[in-house]
């Protein structure tokens, strides 16, 4: 006489024991008589086809006709059935008994054991376990770290600071005077309700890494070498080149001596390092509060060799200038030192900015700022 679901009208743990156990000793005498392929399909179907599947009449025969109060133990003991039936149906697959059926039979053959642990899968240890997808580096982070490695093989070392800064920190002590046009430049993010407080004190979200230069240079003396990777905020829009969150890592080098052409001669080599020992430099008069004379530095442009043509047109990369504008740099304005203490008849230095995402876009050739906050795992495998 096949088996056939019966419909529960006791509820009780009692009554559903001893359902649960007809139901499975039903299913593995089913399953020790599996002989083929097309007994396994019989069997599967019978067990657990959508349409009238022993599972299926499960729900309709026990959960959904069970109390309220009951609901919650059928439910419990129905999904455990439904682990295991799936569990020795799928061990059956091809007719044959594999070593899961064998075990899970003998387990449940056993008397010894109670009907609620045999509907709990049983360890194989001799299985293959699951293999956790491992992530992988960021983009952004990656190319950090790259460039953190060129300079840290120059002699750097790396400082940090805070993301919400104050208005001296962001602004004052880097020679931006309350009011300057230049502070327009950077849109702001101010922190609200902070009217009462007198300006130099007033946080925001600082807009570039060099607030970190005046954090360094206040707590240690010269010689100072550091680059200073982190988070910056901007009030921009979002477009394929623009994002209100990005990264930069700012440099910083103060010493005794320390020449633009030390300047000129660091940034040539990191470029270098970083797309090609073929990529030249160019130094473009350009302004920051916090340094003078400042610089914006341009590479040769990496995808048409700084010809200004690819494949017969104009190159779009560099709109067929040759050149790529890619970074900030300049000798520390000596107002900035007197900041911070340092003696200006004595030192001298130099102080560069860059942004990271553009880096990643130009040696990774990614034409949208928008892939690397979207967190879309198909753009950041490529990157494992
Ligand atoms: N902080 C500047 C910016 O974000 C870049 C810069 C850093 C320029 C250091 C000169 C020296 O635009």
């Amino acid at each position: 006489m096949p088996y056939t679901v019966p419909k529960l009208t006791d509820f009780s743990p009692a009554a559903l024991d001893s359902a649960v156990r007809e139901l499975l000793s039903a299913l593995e005498q089913e399953s020790a008589a599996v002989g083929s392929e097309s007994d396994w399909k019989a069997y599967r179907d019978r067990w657990i086809a959508r349409k009238n599947g022993v599972l299926t009449q499960l729900n309709d025969l026990w959960l959904k006709a069970a109390p309220g109060p009951n609901k919650k133990d059928v439910g419990q003991r129905v999904n455990e059935l439904k682990a295991k039936i799936t569990e020795v149906v799928e061990s059956k697959r091809g007719g044959g008994l594999t070593r899961s059926v064998a075990s899970s039979l003998e387990f449940s053959a056993s008397s010894a054991f109670s009907v609620s642990e045999s509907v709990v899968p049983r360890l194989d240890v001799t299985l293959p376990g699951f293999r956790r997808r491992l992530g992988t580096e960021h983009p952004v982070i990656k190319t950090m770290n790259e460039m953190i490695g060129v300079f840290r093989n120059l002699g750097y070392s790396v400082e940090e600071g805070p993301e919400i800064e104050t208005d001296f920190y962001n602004f004052e002590a880097l020679n931006f005077p309350p009011n300057h046009p230049a502070r327009d430049t950077q849109d702001t993010l101010f922190l609200a309700g902070q009217e009462s407080k007198p300006l130099r004190d007033r946080l925001l979200l600082r807009t570039h890494t060099s607030p970190v230069q005046i954090h360094t240079m206040e707590k240690m003396k010269p010689p100072v070498r550091v680059v200073c990777p982190g988070k910056v905020h901007r009030n921009d829009a979002l477009d394929a080149t623009h994002s209100p969150i990005f990264h930069q890592i700012e440099g910083l080098a103060v010493d005794t001596n320390i020449t633009f052409c030390d300047l000129k001669g660091t940034l040539d080599h990191a470029m270098k390092a970083m797309f090609g020992s073929s990529v030249k430099t160019r130094f473009y008069p350009s302004f920051f509060p916090f340094t003078e004379p400042s610089a914006d530095v341009q590479i040769s442009c990496i995808f048409c060799d700084g010809k200004g043509v690819r494949d017969g047109a104009p190159c779009r990369n560099c709109k067929a200038s040759g050149w790529i504008e890619l970074l900030g740099c300049g000798m520390v304005d000596p107002n900035v030192y007197g900041f911070v203490d340092y003696d200006v008849s004595k030192y001298s230095g130099f102080a560069f900015g860059m942004g990271v995402e553009r880096i990643a876009i130009l040696k990774y050739g990614v034409d949208d700022i928008q892939l690397f906050f979207n967190g879309d795992v198909r753009f950041l495998e490529q990157f494992g």
